[in-house]
Formats: structure tokens, sequence, C-alpha cells
């Protein structure tokens, strides 16, 4: 069936197409040589004759006449012929002349009235094709003159059904030589590929099995390193762990005591994981903040311990810490060490809330918010960055330490680490989307920028796409040389790999393990927001920020209610919501509208005890918010632009029921990944407003279908994957690198004698 469609539909069509055009082609050139050709036997044989046509006529001796045009007409395609007079009337004619054709008629195409003195006719020779009886004929007249004085003419008559005998016939052998020519051209157009493919497969599985690279024909090359890149991937990657098993915090751990021979982690980030506050009535709570860095990260910390270096913002932070500003973490199971950095509240307000916040962010999403950038903002980030940068310095224990430095507030970090530390590995992930190069050139300090993250020994993205964009902007801004091949960038002789590391959670995550069942979640959120049990709830959870479409978001549910109104009194959103970066007016603005919003749409639709919406805005700590995952009946990601958005994956890893639908918003890293979620653009109001009401819809089987399956991914693609990637690649560029530290070293002797 396949090779019917793929192969003889189309050859058939293709010829099909041939034939018809040929047809069309050869029958009218053939006609009109034919015509041609006739037209000029009957001028001959005209011409021949001529002399003893005249004598005759002269004579008037009709009987010779007529002997003379049999004897010219007696080749079999000639029908016949007849002598006309001057005056168009019949003078003579050859047997077999059919009848029907009479002096008269052709007569009037023949000759014309003359248009100067004493012309009176006007002669001509006169052909014709035309259909008499059922038999196609061609007729040409042939004025006769002797002397310059006109007899008269003469009318052949041809029978041209010779003509179309042959016509068919070489239409017959055009159509059978077209059919021949494009099948066995078909034919071996599949024996070449074929043969190709073989000669490929043989190439590559030889390649593969160690053949000499010097007989490694060029064209394969590219190919070759990607497969042998992803090949020692895979191969490392079985070695690093039981066969089969997927990745586990216990495997990334095995990881990095084999392959990096238990090397100390340290993380650079400006959130810090746990952050100790004081309480209004007394007291220190600890709260887990909201960020999709922390919940990536915190959980690699636990399985590989080390240093986590951050931002100490919390009230109580100060009071647990010790004298090196040390708190071990997490509470209660501490596995980490959590090294706080203290900032002025000028520094922050330039380095945090200025350049990162109000610079940073808004030029790498688009979310139509104007980036600003203030030179004084750009010095405190200068002056944050070199602050932290030595706060690194003074934790690790080694002249080549594993360090991690995270997002977009530590650009110029990994230069001045590299500076400090010139043998360390420095892994930089940035969390945020990477803009094209015309976008990131709006940056005053667009070069800074680059050059600082070029201090790391590997930069990663969530998608190939950011790692382009990256490359684009390098190509565009500095003089680096850029091996597109490998994804480096080199600059002094030193290699900088870019390479895309989606991120992931903890799957299955702990809070999933620690939260009640599904049922009494669905109770506890229900009775919370005096819902019914037959209510329908839906979830959004964010920081409070304008990347991520909240407005839009409750937009698309008053739009679902307006259009589908059997919902309206039994579908609630509830939106938790964590205030987020207060201080800039941007986050003050959006606050207000979505509080306005909220209440604006609660306003049309609500009636006794039911409000569409609820604004739950506070921070909320991860057991709540996982329950709120499993109480709701679906969940949706409106982001703007993304890098990837973890409260997706979240969702999901918090169904171990397999119920519940995600919507998720085409602009996320996400959507590439948790491709059987119900994708919109939260943009498109009508279309987000569909999705809410076919998740509502959705029959259970469907709804445990797609949850199976993202959930089997996310086991697969955990974060412990991720972190393990990373530290497989640093491990690579580890070893590359102590081997040129050993050449370096012996040849240095040797130069010296
Ligand atoms: O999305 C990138 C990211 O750095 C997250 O890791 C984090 O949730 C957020 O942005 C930063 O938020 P905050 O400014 O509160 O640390």
């Amino acid at each position: 069936m396949r090779l019917l469609v793929r192969f003889v539909l189309p050859v058939l069509g293709i010829l099909g197409i041939l034939v018809g055009a040929s047809s069309f082609l050869v029958s009218t050139t053939f006609r009109r040589w034919t015509e041609k050709d006739m037209a000029l036997r009957a001028e001959l044989a005209a011409n021949g004759a001529r002399e003893g046509l005249v004598h005759y006529w002269r004579d008037s001796d009709r009987a010779a006449m007529e002997r003379v045009l049999a004897q010219i007409t007696r080749d079999e395609r000639m029908v016949g012929a007849a002598a006309c007079g001057y005056d168009c009337e019949l003078i003579a004619v050859s047997p077999g002349f059919p009848p029907g054709f009479d002096c008269a008629t052709v007569g009037k195409s023949v000759r014309e009235p003359g248009d100067a003195p004493g012309i009176v006719w006007k002669w001509k020779i006169w052909s014709e094709t035309i259909q008499v009886a059922g038999g196609r004929f061609h007729v040409t007249a042939v004025p006769i003159f002797d002397r310059g004085q006109a007899f008269g003419f003469v009318t052949f008559v041809q029978d041209l059904s010779y003509a179309d005998r042959r016509q068919s016939t070489v239409l017959k052998y055009a159509a059978a030589g077209l059919a021949f020519f494009a099948v066995t051209a078909s034919l071996l157009t599949v024996l070449v590929a074929r043969f190709s493919w073989r000669e490929w497969n043989v190439e590559m599985r030889r390649l593969l099995r160690g053949g000499p690279s010097h007989s490694m024909r060029p064209e394969f090359q590219p190919i070759m390193r990607d497969l042998r890149e992803l090949v020692s991937q895979i191969a490392v990657e079985a070695h690093t762990g039981p066969r089969g098993s997927a990745w586990t915090a216990e495997r990334l751990r095995q990881t990095l005591r084999q392959k990096l021979h238990g090397e100390r982690i340290t993380i650079l980030a400006n959130r810090q994981p746990y952050m100790h506050q004081k309480n209004p009535e007394g007291g220190v709570s600890v709260l887990h903040p909201a960020s999709g860095l922390v919940t990536a990260l915190e959980p690699v910390m636990r399985a590989c311990s080390g240093v986590w270096v951050a931002h100490g913002n919390g009230s109580a932070d100060r009071d647990v810490v010790d004298e090196r500003a040390h708190v071990q973490v997490p509470p209660g199971e501490e596995s980490y060490t959590l090294r706080r950095v203290w900032l002025s509240p000028e520094e922050e307000r330039g380095y945090y809330y200025g350049f990162s916040n109000e610079g940073l962010w808004p030029l790498c999403h688009l979310a139509h918010t104007r980036p600003l950038f203030r030179d004084e903002d750009w010095a405190y980030y200068q002056s944050v960055n070199a602050k932290f940068a030595d706060a690194v310095r003074s934790e690790v224990d080694s002249d080549d330490p594993i360090i991690l430095v995270q997002d977009y507030h530590y650009a110029l970090a990994p230069r001045m680490l590299r500076d400090r530390l010139p043998r360390a590995t420095i892994l930089t992930f940035w969390h945020i989307p990477w803009p094209n190069s015309e976008r990131f050139g709006i940056c005053p300090w667009h070069d800074e920028i680059l050059e600082g993250l070029l201090g790391s020994s590997i930069l990663g993205f969530h998608t190939q796409q950011h790692c382009n964009n990256f490359l684009d902007a390098v190509d565009r801004f500095l003089e680096a040389r850029i091996d597109r091949e490998r994804h480096a960038i080199i600059q002094g002789g030193r290699a900088t790999l870019i390479r895309p590391y989606p991120i992931s959670i903890d799957c299955p995550s702990r809070w999933a393990k620690l939260v009640a069942p599904v049922a009494e979640c669905r109770a506890s959120v229900f009775a919370e927001l005096g819902l019914p049990p037959d209510a329908l709830l839906g979830v959004g959870v964010d920081r409070l920020d304008y990347t991520k479409g909240i407005e839009e978001r409750l937009l698309a549910v008053e739009k679902f209610l307006e259009r589908f109104p059997q919902y309206q009194g039994r579908f609630t959103f509830a939106q938790l919501a964590a205030p987020s970066r207060t201080a800039i007016e941007r986050y003050r603005d959006l606050n207000t509208n979505v509080e306005q919003l909220a209440a604006r749409i609660n306003g049309r639709f609500e009636r006794a005890g039911y409000h569409p919406i609820v604004l739950l805005r506070r921070h909320h700590e991860p057991l709540d918010v996982f329950r709120y995952y499993r109480a709701a009946d679906l969940c949706y990601v409106s982001s703007l632009h993304d890098g990837m958005n973890l409260v997706a994956k979240e969702f999901v890893s918090a169904r171990d029921d397999d119920r519940g639908v995600l919507i998720l918003s085409m602009f996320t890293g996400a959507a590439m990944e948790l491709t059987e979620s119900l994708v919109v653009n939260p943009y498109d109001l009508r279309q987000a407003s569909e999705a809410l009401a076919a998740a509502l819809s959705m029959p259970a089987g469907e709804q445990e279908d797609r949850m199976r399956s993202m959930r089997l991914y996310l086991t697969e693609f955990n974060v412990y994957r991720w972190a393990g990637r990373m530290l497989l690649d640093a491990a690579r560029v580890r070893s590359r690198d102590a081997m040129s530290h050993r050449l370096v070293n012996h040849l240095r002797p040797i130069g010296r004698m």
C-alpha cells in the first residue's frame, strides 16, 4: 500500500501528464507538417502538368486534359483533380474526383477582384483541410498561368486518412517510449537511492565501529561528529548507571563520584533555596521561594551536596548563619551548605531590580515591556557580579573546582571567575530565553555580557533556538571563532561549548510524595474555596509577572464563560499568584490590573456564592501548591514567553492519579516536550476558551492517556538527567583540559633546556 501511494501513483500521474502533453504537441505538429506537405505536392503536380494542360486548354481538348489530370492523380493519396476555367466553370475532371467540390465554391477563395487598373482578378494558391462525409480531405487550388494569361485553376483533393493513421501510430510509439523512459528512470532512481543508502549505511557502520578516520569521506564528517557525540553520550550515560535505569538522585551522585571524582559542586544563583523570615508574632519561619530555578536545582544540590551561594534577602537570614554566612540546609535534613551574600539596598536596587529585572528580563522576553538600561544599574551589576565571584572563590576548595553559574543575574561572573580560577570548570545555565541578535543589540553593554558569559566552559540554554540566537549574537558583536559543527566558540585558544539542556523537575516529585491523596486534596481545596462537590476547578500558579500572561488567562476564562454559558456557576478558576519584584513599577501596575480584571469578570458572572475567579495573591509553600494541582480539573499555563516553565511540569508530576488536563502556551519551552497537553496561543482568547471547554469535557480515558504519557516522559527526562548530562559534558571538558595542562607542564622543562 505504501509503495502504491509513494511510488506507483505518483509515477502514473506524471506519466499521464507527460503522455497528454506530448500527444497534443505531436498531433498539432504532425498536422501542420502534413498539410504543408500536401499543399506543396499539389503545387508540384500542377507545375509539372502545366505545359500539357495549357496546350489542351487552348485546344479545348477536354479528353486530353482529363488524361493529364488522371496521370497526375495516380498517387494513392491523391483522390482526384479538376480543372476549373477562368469563370469558375468545370472544364475537366480526373476519375474519382469526389462529389461535393465545385469550381464555383473553390473559386471564391482562389481569386479575388483585382485592385489595379486592367487587373480583373488577383489569383493565389489556396489550401484547406475539410471534413466531408465522415472523411478528412485536404483541398489545394493552384492557378494556371501561361505567359501572363490566366486560364483558371486546378483543384486537387487529397485524402488525409492516411496521415491520421500515421499520427496515431506515432502517438502510440511516443506514449510507449515515454512510459518506458519514465519507468526506467524511476527504477534507476530507486536503485541509485537504495545503493546510496546501503553505501551510507555501510559507511556509517564502519565508522561507528571505529573505522580509520583517514578513509572517512568528507561528506560524512559533520554527521559523524554529531553521531559520535550522541553515541558517546549514550555510552557514558549507560556506563554511569545500572543497566536500563532512569536518572535518579542516586545515579547523579554516582556520576559525580565516578566521572568527577566526587568533586564538590558550587552553585551561584541569586535566589536562595531557603529563606528565613521573622514572623510578626515572633519566631522564624523557613520559606521555599517561588522560583523555577529553585524547583530544579534544589533536588540536584540535595543529591550532590556542596555549596549554594545566593543573596540572603530574608528578614531573619542573618540571624541563623555562622560567621562565614553559612547555614546548613535543608532544615532538618542538612546535606549541603547555603552561603549567603549580603547586599546593600542600593546594590539590590541597581543589580537585581534595575539591570537584571528592568533591563535583561524584558530584553530576553517578548512580552511587550520596554527594557530600561541605566548607567548606575550597570555599575551595580558589575560590582555585585564581582562580589559574588569573590564569594564563590572563597568557597571552592581546589584550583580546578566545578562551578554552576545560574541565570541572567550573573552574565559577568563566568569571566570574573575564569580570571580568579583559570582552571575551573564553569557551567553556566541561562534560565530565560535568549533573544535574536537584533533585539539583543538593544542592550548598550552587549559586548561585555557576551564576553562575560564566554568565561564559561559550557553555556547551556533550554532550547537549540536559544543556542542559535546566542551563536548569532557572538557572530555579530564579537571577534571570536565560531565552530558551528561543535557548537563552540573559541576565544584566546579556549572553547566555550554552547549546548541545549532542557531543564526539568524532580519526578516523581518529593512534594507529590508528601501531599495528601487526590480526593483529600480536592475536598480540602473545595472546602477552602466554598465550592460545591460538583464544581469544576481550574488553576494557575505563577509569580505575578507580566511574562506569565495572567491577564490573558483571566480574559480567556471570561471568553469561555461567555461562549459556553452552561459552565457559568459551575467553573471556578483559582489563580495562585506570588507577589514578585514589587519594587518595580511595571510589577505594581500588573498587580493592580490583575486585581481589577478579576473583579470585573467576577462582577459580570457572579451569583449567590459564586465567583468565577479566585485570586490568591500571596506566597504559597510547595505543599499548598501541590494540593491545588491535585484538586484541579485543569491547569492553564499561559506564558507570553517562557524559557521552559516548570509549573507545567510540576502539575503533571503532581497528578499520580493520571487525571487533569494541562493547557499550555505554545510560547513556553515546555510545549516542545509536553506534547500531550492542549497547546494554545494565549493571545488567541477564542482558541484558549475552546481549550478550556475541551479540557472540561475530556473523557476520563483520554485524560489518563495524555497524563500517563507526559508523566512517563518526565520520569525519563527529569532534573537529574538535566544535571547529569551537564556534569558528564563537564567531565569530558575536564579530562581534555587536564590533558592539555599535563602536556603544557611536560613541555615547559623541555622548552627551558
Ligand atoms: O525563569 C527564570 C527565573 O530565574 C526563575 O528561575 C525564577 O523563578 C525567576 O526567574 C526569578 O525570580 P526571582 O526574581 O523571584 O528570583
